[in-house]
């Protein structure tokens, strides 16, 4: 019988910035479908984390295999030729992200910006792009909103914008970076739904958050990082109850 392999494989993946090592030989699997939840105290290299895994920042050593592509590198110093950045190329392609500040082109209506990367990336032509992007604004509810610009839209409506954006590249993996952070509490809510959404249709996910509530709920599992260490990987529920590491057990009891 054939065995599938997880979508995401992380092994050994380390990164520093200058003198600091921000990420140390961090390993996870992480199965097709799944919602992973990572969670820390500021500063322990959890965007990071996620803008190697999209490729933004180039890892030092270790490898990242998302969906068959494999970037790989066995010491900071190693030359990286051509072929590795096709290979960091074909990783973007295959995962989008979200990010807290939404980023939406401010002079672009929200179907501009939702039809802009499928044109410029995906060489698609301006009917097949309105036709992908009205698909996804449809899903994240804003089909209605698709001729305003962002600043006539709420932060909770920007964001949800801007995942329809990354969803119209067709990625494998969606990573959200504290995408609720800048929002008004009151609608925070219709963010996450969009997320809970698309776990139910199987979309892989990795959500970086503060939302405790959220990640206990809707992760399959969480990560909990310190100073670049995944200190530990646990079930939704029993990381909360029961945490294994003392680490863990003193970061949770500000959220309770
Ligand atoms: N481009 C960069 N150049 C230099 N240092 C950086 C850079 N990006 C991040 N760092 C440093 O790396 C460490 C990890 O940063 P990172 O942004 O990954 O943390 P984080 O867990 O996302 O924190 P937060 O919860 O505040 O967003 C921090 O000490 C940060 O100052
Ligand atoms: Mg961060």
């Amino acid at each position: 019988m054939e065995t599938k392999l997880p979508l995401i494989q992380v092994k050994d993946l380390s990164k520093h910035y200058r003198e600091d090592l921000v990420l140390k030989k961090v390993s996870v699997h992480i199965e097709e479908g799944d919602l992973v939840s990572i969670i820390g105290p500021s500063g322990c290299g959890k965007s990071t984390f996620l803008r190697c895994l999209n490729g933004m920042e180039i890892l030092d050593s270790g490898s990242i295999q998302i969906d068959g592509v494999t970037l790989s590198r066995r010491h900071p110093g190693e030359r990286l030729g051509a072929k590795f950045h096709k290979k960091a190329h074909d990783l973007r392609q295959r995962v989008g992200m979200v990010f807290q500040s939404f980023n939406l082109f401010p002079h672009k209506t929200l179907l501009q910006n939702v039809m802009m990367a499928p044109m410029i990336v995906q060489n698609k032509s301006v009917e097949e792009a309105e036709f992908v992007a009205l698909k996804f604004l449809d899903k994240v509810g804003l089909k209605q909103f698709s001729d305003r610009y962002p600043a006539y839209l709420s932060g909770g409506q920007q964001q949800r914008g801007a995942i329809a954006r990354a969803l119209a590249l067709s990625p494998k993996v969606m990573l959200y970076d504290e995408p609720t952070s800048a929002i008004d509490p009151a609608r925070v809510n219709e963010v996450l739904d969009v997320m809970r959404d698309l776990d139910k249709e199987g979309m892989t996910q990795i959500i970086v958050t503060h939302e405790m509530r959220f990640a206990k709920d809707a992760s399959d599992y969480i990560i909990y990082m310190e100073q670049g260490e995944f200190i530990e990987i646990s079930d939704e529920d029993e990381i909360f109850i029961s945490p294994k590491d003392e680490r863990t057990r003193r970061f949770l009891k500000n959220f309770i």
